[in-house]
């Protein structure tokens, strides 16, 4: 097995959800970030799922900190497998753990503060751009669609390739 332990960090729940989904399907334990600085020991073998804020994995840094982080999932409003590299970059993760990006969700409501500001701000300017631009590529259909629609995308078929990595370890 290449990780003994599942840790999250989500703000509105769709990194949660998917947490959870891979705890069932892999029967692995399933901890908030917050409760395995609690209950799990450091230099625990993990996947770490962490939302995407401007391209950082919300957590990963505190969690590669104290855990053996073997792989990581983004999840974003963008497409599932997309933004790998500018992710793998913005948050320094090592050619040699995985890392997936899966298609959380996005709902305005289920945000507070200077995170519901942001993305006020999001949809008015860079949806409008998207909006308006002749040649989206499928990534921008995909954000534009998130962006103006809303909603879960959550889904266990987007956990795949997760999947096949926790099986072949
Ligand atoms: C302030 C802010 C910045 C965001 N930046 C990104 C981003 O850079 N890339 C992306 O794909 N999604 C971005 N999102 C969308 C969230 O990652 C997405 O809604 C995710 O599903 C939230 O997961 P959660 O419910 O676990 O918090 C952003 C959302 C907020 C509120």
């Amino acid at each position: 097995m290449n990780a003994n332990s599942i840790v999250y960090t989500s703000n509105t729940g769709y990194t949660a959800e998917y947490a959870r989904l891979l705890g069932d399907k892999t029967g692995l334990p399933v901890y908030s970030l917050a409760e395995a600085e609690q209950k799990l020991a450091a230099g625990n073998c993990v996947i770490y799922l962490g939302w995407l804020m401007a391209g950082k994995v919300q957590g990963y840094k505190k969690a590669a900190k104290r855990y053996k982080v073997q792989a990581v999932c983004g999840v974003g409003m963008g497409g599932n497998g997309s933004q790998l590299q500018e992710v793998r970059k913005a948050n320094a993760i090592p050619e040699k753990t995985p890392l997936f990006t899966l298609q959380g969700g996005f709902d305005i409501q289920k945000l507070r503060g200077i995170y519901k500001l942001m993305m006020t701000i999001m949809v008015k300017t860079a949806g409008k751009g998207l909006a308006e631009k002749q040649d989206r590529t499928p990534d921008e259909d995909v954000m534009l669609d998130m962006m103006t629609q809303g909603g879960s995308r959550v889904s266990a078929e987007n956990l795949a390739e997760v999947l096949a990595w926790v099986e072949q370890g």
